[in-house]
């Protein structure tokens, strides 16, 4: 049996609405433009709703079966693209009620006992978030895997360590690239912290209050992958809290990213020459034959901007709201998927250009000892084999960096004559430490910079980060 088609939201509502839409209402107010990307959750939540509520005797089990087959040929139908979606119908959740009952007939009016669309978006957004977190966590831990992959590669190689971007002291490229490492650990967290918040289910909240229903929230929660129903049936509806926490954590992730992107950047520069980026990520220019522009780079630095604008907006639009739901709300989702794209496209950029990056490691290690980065070893020297204390060392050190300065020359450069004239404890023992080699190898503290050091970082990454077991005597 089948029935005539629901033309507008307007007959949902029937009896009090004589006249249709304004066109620009429905311009404002239909979001089935966007939201149709949560089809999928939609249809999964509405089959557990139908199960559920058969199971608890409220809907005839005749009519459970025409809405489970009903529903499935909507997905099919949509997957295929046989379906077409109208803003008449306002929303996605219209859209496929709609398209039910044209199917069904009679038993498709009956899905919506017990529900109201305020928990149906919230439990399908959630559906979508929970789904966002996990992929951005897989990324996220294959854009380690490529780091950790060349920190193993260059884990003895030197370049120069920056602060405030002027040299400061030798470190090797591998501890460089770990240190993102980290930070993208630390971003998966946070999307792991975010979804195991957002892992409770709102269907079943109805409007705002609940329902007279003897519905089972327990067994749509479970069946739909969470790990309980929300307990407050206003706050299940009202609040968007966990869309903040998914794009606060993509907003650092990208601001990760983007920092990531502009060293690629700054590195690729003929004035820096430390990387070359793979050709299939950059692009020439129209006027100026020699460049090669890192516009991958560029831009995974630029997209930052919009994954922030996102989490902005979003708690702008949230923040003077009164429980509970308001339809200002329906502006969480562009945000909320532009995000989920723009950080997975960026992630999968980023691994592909660190992957085909080749650097150039002989520029990095003449670079690392411009600007005279070997200075505090010097000093931590006449602190470890002379005694002298750290404060006055610094001075001696100083006086020496200013006389190579003087000379023209490296701080390896300098006469014995020039160093024992500087200070009397400077003997030639002291080159021992004056190489940038030496210097790196010396950093052996615990996170420091040694290629030892690093080598262990690499292996206790791959445990953490990748739940690899590094092969015996690897
Ligand atoms: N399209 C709406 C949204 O995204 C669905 C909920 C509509 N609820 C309502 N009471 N009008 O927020």
């Amino acid at each position: 049996m089948t029935s005539e088609r629901m033309r507008s939201a307007r007959e949902l509502w029937g009896g009090h609405f004589a006249t249709d839409a304004a066109p620009l209402m429905e311009r404002i107010n239909a979001s089935v433009g966007f939201d149709k990307r949560l089809w999928a959750e939609d249809v999964r939540g509405s089959i557990a709703h139908a199960r559920m509520l058969a199971a608890r005797g409220i809907l005839p089990p005749a009519d459970r079966d025409a809405i489970l087959a009903g529903l499935e040929a909507i997905a099919r139908e949509i997957e295929e693209g046989r379906f077409v979606f109208d803003p008449k119908l306002e929303d996605v959740h219209l859209n496929i009620e709609a398209r039910l009952t044209e199917r069904i007939g009679e038993a498709g009016r009956r899905l919506h006992t017990a529900r109201s669309r305020n928990d149906q978006v919230a439990t399908d957004m959630r559906l979508w978030a929970k789904a966002a977190c996990a992929r951005a966590d897989e990324l996220l831990r294959r854009l380690q895997r490529v780091l950790i992959d060349r920190a193993e590669e260059h884990a003895a190689d030197v370049m120069p360590g920056f602060t405030h971007l002027q040299a400061a002291q030798p470190v090797t490229l591998g501890h460089h690239l770990l240190a993102y490492v980290e930070m993208l650990g630390r971003d998966r967290s946070r999307f792991a912290d975010a979804l195991a918040r957002m892992d409770e289910c709102p269907l079943g909240a109805a409007a705002l209050a609940g329902t007279s229903f003897p519905i089972d929230r327990e067994a749509t929660a479970r069946e739909l992958g969470f790990a309980r129903p929300m307990a407050n049936s206003i706050d299940a509806v009202s609040d968007r809290d966990f869309l903040l926490d998914y794009l606060s954590a993509a907003a650092i992730a990208s601001v990760h990213l983007s920092r990531l992107a502009e060293e690629l950047v700054l590195w690729s520069t003929p004035q820096f020459g430390f990387v070359k980026l793979p050709e299939a990520f950059t692009s020439g220019s129209s006027i100026m034959p020699q460049k090669r522009n890192p516009d991958a780079a560029e831009l995974v630095r630029g997209k930052s901007g919009r994954v922030i604008g996102h989490l902005v907006a979003l708690l702008t639009v949230l923040k003077g709201l009164p429980l509970a739901y308001s339809k200002d709300m329906q502006e969480d989702k562009e945000g909320v998927f532009d995000t989920a794209d723009t950080l997975e496209l960026c992630l999968a950029a980023t691994a592909a250009m660190l992957e085909g990056a080749r650097f150039d490691t002989a520029r990095m290690r003449a670079a690392a000892g411009i600007g005279h980065t070997t200075a505090t070893d010097l000093a931590d020297w006449l602190v470890r084999v002379k005694g002298v204390p750290f404060r006055e060392a610094h001075g001696i050190a100083a006086r020496a960096v200013r006389r190579a300065e003087e000379r023209g020359c490296g701080l390896e450069d300098l006469p014995d004559s020039e160093l024992l004239a500087l200070d009397a404890r400077l003997d030639p023992g002291v080159r021992e430490v004056l190489g940038v080699d030496r210097s790196v190898a010396s950093r052996t503290s615990f996170g420091g910079t040694a290629p030892v050091r690093v080598r262990e970082a690499i292996e206790a990454a791959r445990r953490r980060f990748l739940e690899e077991v590094p092969e015996a005597g690897a």
